[in-house]
């Protein structure tokens, strides 16, 4: 049986809107229709939104060619990230994500915590400027985004722009890039490529897609200048005395079993795919849980005595690997906040057969679905008082029966996120040094959630933040 509206129970006329009062729209939608629900774009076309773990199963474990990606609205992202992991499908992407799994491999992560480290404590020498009168009112998204990308160009590139004390040209490309797609979905007359790229905001698109590629292709000459002159066993040597590899040498490293490497465009793609994938998601994760945190003061009290005790006589205050598993109730914390407001609200997908759903209703080919990660964080089937920050639900002494998709901000199934553990290491990190150095307070007003690429706030996301004396 088609999964058919039934027009009296699940009709809507037109998609959510993207402000405070469609969040409040779908979490009200979610208290009476559990499983699917019904939007229609236009007269015409059904979008299924999905808002059960046991509906989306089918969806998020098909392979990826059954469900890939609707590109209606990604397609923007294509001319700054080529066919990089985010955007591509088919064998070029079944590929690269074996070529680059190993790029996320612990070995390699572990040196980036000393860059976590360093890319805060720049942000907290400014944020103790700020508040050298006792508070600051500070806008989280700005400040955090500006570290999470100091951050990435560290890691990706060994590059240091100093870009969180001055301007960087390269930076503020992408952060212009990452506006303009957002202002471009918003106008539906701007979908045509002809007519966007004769607007002054196509011509800034084109120009910043200029700008960030030009740095990407530089660094990656510099590298293969590099390693031709040595062999890849002196190029290794050289840089294990500085410990770390950058993402971009594992790319130039990266061989497939018959000895394949990746183009040099491949590489680019890809680095830039990291550079976008990472630092609005992760300044996203850890703006929020600073405000859950700052309206939970018991938590965040009891936050900060697990990082001072795992700090006790040490000097510097470094937060390490091995640190990172004795920070539980911290990570309690990220992954409820993570539950409550998730960076990434929705996942599109078109599926290109028929889909059974668990109830046995068929997703007809061709149609589009939204894989709603907020409409199952929200939805009161699966999680008691949905609305309630309790970091108790992941106590991992008191586990809960939930389905393993109950909890999907990253995603599931082969077209998950790649950078999870790069992105909980680090908002471990910058969480676990914040609160040893700074009580984080609520601003008066409450923020209105707008949902964009990732779930932001109406007008910024502020919070104050006050020194702590021992520090
Ligand atoms: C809190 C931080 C993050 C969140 C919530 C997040 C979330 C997600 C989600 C939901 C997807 C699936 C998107 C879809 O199917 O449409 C995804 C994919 C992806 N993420 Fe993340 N992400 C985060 C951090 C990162 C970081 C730090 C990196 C890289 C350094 C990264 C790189 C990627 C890439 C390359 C993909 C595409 C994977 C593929 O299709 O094979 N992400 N992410």
């Amino acid at each position: 049986m088609p999964c058919r509206p039934q027009r009296s129970r699940r009709f809507w006329h037109s998609l959510i809107q993207s402000n405070e009062e469609g969040m409040q729209m779908v979490t009200e939608m979610g208290k009476t229709f559990r499983d699917v629900q019904v939007l229609w774009l236009g007269p015409v076309i059904p979008v299924l939104r999905l808002v059960d773990p046991a509906f989306v199963a089918p969806l998020l474990h098909a392979p990826a060619l059954v469900a890939p990606k609707d590109m209606t609205f990604l397609g923007f992202l294509k001319p700054w990230l080529g066919d990089g992991l985010f955007l591509s499908s088919g064998d070029k992407w079944s590929h690269h994500r074996r070529l680059l799994t190993p790029a996320f491999h612990f070995d390699i992560l572990k040196p980036y915590v000393k860059i976590f480290n360093k890319s805060v404590n720049i942000m907290h020498d400014k944020w103790k400027r700020l508040s050298s009168e006792g508070s600051a009112r500070l806008e989280m998204f700005e400040n955090i985004s500006l570290m999470t990308l100091d951050s990435l160009q560290r890691c990706l590139f060994g590059f240091d722009s100093n870009c969180q004390d001055s301007p960087s040209e390269y930076i503020a490309a992408i952060l212009e890039l990452s506006s303009l797609i957002v202002k471009r979905s918003q106008k539906l007359f701007l979908f045509s490529d002809f007519l966007y790229y004769l607007t002054a905001n196509g011509q800034r698109f084109h120009k910043a897609c200029d700008l960030v590629h030009d740095f990407t292709d530089a660094v990656i000459r510099e590298r293969r200048r590099i390693l031709s002159s040595q062999s890849v066993d002196e190029f290794l040597k050289s840089k294990a005395k500085s410990k770390t590899l950058d993402f971009i040498d594992v790319l130039l490293l990266a061989k497939d079993e018959h000895g394949k490497e990746l183009s040099d465009e491949d590489i680019r793609a890809e680095a830039d795919t990291f550079m976008f994938g990472g630092h609005d998601t992760t300044a996203s994760g850890l703006s929020w849980v600073l405000y859950n945190l700052a309206r939970h003061p018991e938590y965040q009290e009891r936050c900060r005595q697990e990082v001072r005790e795992l700090l006790r006589d040490r000097e510097p205050q470094e937060i390490e690997w091995d640190d990172l598993a004795q920070l539980p109730f911290l990570t309690m914390c990220i992954k409820e906040s993570l539950r409550l407001h998730p960076p990434v609200i929705d996942l599109l997908r078109r599926c290109t057969q028929d889909i059974v759903l668990p109830d046995g209703r068929v997703i007809p080919k061709g149609n589009i679905c939204i894989i709603s990660v907020f409409g199952i964080h929200h939805n009161p089937s699966v999680w008691p008082d949905p609305e309630v920050y309790d970091p108790f639900r992941f106590d991992p002494e008191n586990p809960q029966k939930r389905s393993p998709l109950a909890f999907i901000p990253f995603s599931a199934g082969p077209r998950n996120c790649i950078g999870q553990t790069f992105a909980m290491t680090e908002m471990k990190v910058v969480l676990a040094l914040t609160l040893l150095r700074f009580r984080i307070l609520p601003d008066n007003k409450e923020p209105r959630r707008k949902p964009e690429l990732i779930l932001r706030a109406e007008g910024g996301l502020w919070l104050r933040v006050e020194p702590l004396s021992s520090q």
